[in-house]
């Protein structure tokens, strides 16, 4: 069994309907640890790097100018195969095919048109999951 640490990001739309809370308190419950947290606006030259796997798409543009759009919460998950297990709680990316239970599927409330606007963000590989935590907490 693998001790893991994943990155986990509340997104502008999830800080905003103060639902901070809400998220660490489901990765708690499903028995991981929080071992980093901070509260921050991130920028274009942080997030280009954070979803560098997506610059030039067509959403990436949008994606960005909304992760902008206001404060970002960042915290590190450390317990066994937290990876996959908090993608898991996340749930589908897009939070209309979300499942009920999911933090996407019960939390996120600006979907409309906008697959972006989906609450969190979780780390989707072991090699991903070490960079990004590089990125967002360069002291770890
Ligand atoms: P992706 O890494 O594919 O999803 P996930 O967050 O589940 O790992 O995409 C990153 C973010 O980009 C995603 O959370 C929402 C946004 N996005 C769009 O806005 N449109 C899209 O078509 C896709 C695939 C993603
Ligand atoms: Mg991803």
């Amino acid at each position: 069994m693998a001790t893991e640490r994943t990155l986990v990001l509340v997104k502008p739309d999830g800080v905003r309907h103060r639902q901070i809370g809400e998220v660490l308190r489901r990765i708690e419950a499903k028995g991981y640890d929080i071992v980093a947290l901070q509260q921050l606006v991130p920028t274009a030259e942080l997030l280009e790097k954070h979803y560098e796997e997506h610059v030039g798409k067509p959403f990436y543009g949008s994606l960005v100018e909304f992760m902008m759009s206001g404060p970002v919460v960042a915290a590190v998950a450390e317990g066994e195969q937290v990876i996959a297990a908090f993608r898991s709680l996340a749930g589908a990316t897009d939070p209309i095919k979300a499942a009920p239970g999911s933090i996407r599927g019960d939390l996120a409330r600006d979907w409309g048109t906008k697959v972006q606007q989906n609450v969190v963000h979780g780390s989707d590989s072991p090699e991903s999951a070490e960079r990004e935590i590089g990125l967002w907490f360069p002291a770890l």
